[in-house]
Formats: C-alpha cells, structure tokens, sequence
C-alpha cells in the first residue's frame, strides 16, 4: 500500500510534466510574424550558402551573449524590442532546427539578408529566401502549427498576431544603384521604379493579409545615403549620398498612401505604417538619447576602423 501511494502521486506529477510540455499556451503573449530583409533577419541566412550573413564579430558585440548571432547588429534588433514589450521571447528564425513544438506558438521569423521587394533584388548573394518564399513558408509554418493545436486554433493565433514586414532598402542598394547603369536603371526612370516597386509591394501586402496577417507594422525606409556602409562607400566628406536619400524620398509618401488604399479596400486598418525615418533621424542626430555607442560602432565597423569602440562623446 505504501509502495502504491508513493508510485500514484510519482505517476500523477509525470502526467502534468508531460500534459504541462505539451499543452498548448494559445492564451499566452499573442504571436509575432517577422518578414524582410537584414533589418529584420534574425538568423536565418546563417542556414543558408550566402555572403548576406551576420555570424561573425564584431556583430552582436553588445548582444547578451556578446556573439554574432546572424542580426545584423551589434546587439538586439528592432524584433527583438517589439518581443520584448509584447511581453514574449524573441521569435527565432523560421530556418533554426529549434523552432518545433510548443516554441512554434511564439510565432516565427522569416526574414532573410539581402532581399526586396523584387526577386531579381540581391541577386548577387545568390542563396536567399526572398520574399514569395518567406510567405510560403509562413504556409507551411501555418500547417505545423495547425497539426499541434488543430486549424482553428492556429488560424485565431495567426489572425491574432503581431507582423512587421521591412521591405524596399534593398531594391535601392543592392539593385537599382547597385552598380552604375544597372539592368533596372537603364530600364526605369527613379520616380517610375518606386512607382512600380510600390505597385509590386501591395501585392506582397494584398498576400499576407489572405495568409491571414490582420495587423502589420510596414516600415518605410530609413534615410538610406546616411547608412554607415553608404557614407563610406559613397562619401568621403560625410554628407549622406543624394541619390538614395531623394529615393527614400519617394518611396516613403508613395508607400503610405498605398497603405492607406488598401486600407480603405480591406475595410479594415490591418496596415500600419511606420516611419523608419523619422525614427532614424532622431537616432542619428541624438544618439545619446539612445545608448549613443550604437551608430558609432556601425560608421566605425563599415569603415572598418575598430581600434577605438568609444561611445559617441
Ligand atoms: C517572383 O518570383 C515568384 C516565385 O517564383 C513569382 O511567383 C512572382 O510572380 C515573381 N514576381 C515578379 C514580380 O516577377
């Protein structure tokens, strides 16, 4: 009898270790979806036969663990702040061999370094998981999870979730003014190249949202002349480079007033728009506000001058 009552409760605390693993915490933190390029891309491309990768110092230099872990930064990125104040861990990227089981509820992170808007966008990284691709898993990703915790369940925690989509940087850098005279330029005028990237982004929109993506933060692009890897390509007096600060310029009304459009079609607000620029001026000429040694270690790492990673005076 003593044997028995000691095996009963030994039997009963391993079911709930066992039911507690596996039960599903849908009524947890609300799920995050991330979509785009290197501002966003998490690790992906750390699985994958590109240069567009992040895994080696001095990125995540001020990451907790101080190791490269595939952001391109020196610590977190903008997900990471987003996973943070929706009270949740941060996503992992779609591509890790860790994202199974209950860790699919926390939602997923398909970006991936060095794509656009358009597929012929980073071509020259060659192994990258562009954007239809990043949305076709995020099908995929949707069957995993519907085989753990049933359809209607996963579609309540994907209509549910919080998505940021960070696109169009690329299309500018690594293609239109990639290289002088390149394919797109030669083909479009700049004001006609953002009108066609704007017309082609509503589709990338007008897809996530059939997936089911009922709120998406779509940022715009950030001052693209100023980027450290720019000013040291492109400017040795330090000014931001004109071109890709008057492509920003168009691209960023154009997108919001699409935004808008499809708004007013979907009859919903599911998208909302995010002014990157605004976000990284106020970054740029207040760094203290901000940590300051963040944008410096970036101009000193594009420059590559790392003998001194002093904070911003
Ligand atoms: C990009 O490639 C995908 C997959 O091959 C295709 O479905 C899509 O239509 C292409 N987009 C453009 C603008 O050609």
């Amino acid at each position: 009898m003593e044997k028995h009552t000691a095996i009963v409760p030994c039997l009963f605390l391993g079911l709930i270790l066992t039911l507690g693993a596996f039960a599903p915490r849908v009524e947890a933190a609300r799920a995050f979806f991330v979509f785009g390029d290197s501002l966003v891309d998490n690790g992906n491309n750390n699985y994958l036969a590109t240069t567009a990768r992040a895994d080696a110092p001095p990125y995540g230099i001020d990451y907790p663990t101080h190791l490269p872990t595939g952001r391109f930064s020196n610590g977190l990125n903008i997900p990471d702040l987003i996973s943070e104040q929706i009270g949740s861990e941060s996503t992992l990227p779609y591509l890790s061999p860790e994202l199974t089981g209950e860790r699919l509820l926390i939602g997923a992170n398909f970006a991936s370094a060095g794509i656009g808007i358009l597929n012929d966008t980073g071509i020259q990284f060659v192994n990258i998981i562009r954007i239809s691709k990043q949305l076709e898993y995020f099908q995929q990703y949707q069957q995993r999870v519907s085989s753990l915790i049933g359809e209607d369940q996963m579609q309540r925690l994907v209509n549910q979730a919080l998505v940021l989509i960070t696109l169009g940087g690329n299309d500018f850098v690594n293609n239109y003014y990639l290289v002088p005279f390149s394919a797109r330029s030669r083909q479009f005028a700049l004001p006609d190249y953002v009108v066609y990237l704007i017309s082609e982004y509503r589709k990338i929109l007008a897809r996530l949202y059939e997936l089911g993506a009922r709120r998406v933060l779509v940022t715009g692009t950030g001052p693209l002349g100023c980027v450290p890897a720019e000013l040291a390509q492109r400017s040795p007096n330090g000014e931001c480079a004109v071109e890709l600060q008057r492509a920003a310029g168009l691209f960023n009304p154009q997108l919001v007033d699409m935004i808008n459009s499809l708004n007013s079609d979907l009859g919903a607000d599911v998208f909302v728009a995010a002014n990157a620029m605004q976000m990284n001026l106020d970054f740029v000429n207040n760094p203290r506000a901000y940590g300051g040694m963040l944008w410096a270690r970036a101009i000193q790492r594009d420059r590559a001058v790392h003998d001194s990673l002093e904070p911003v005076p």
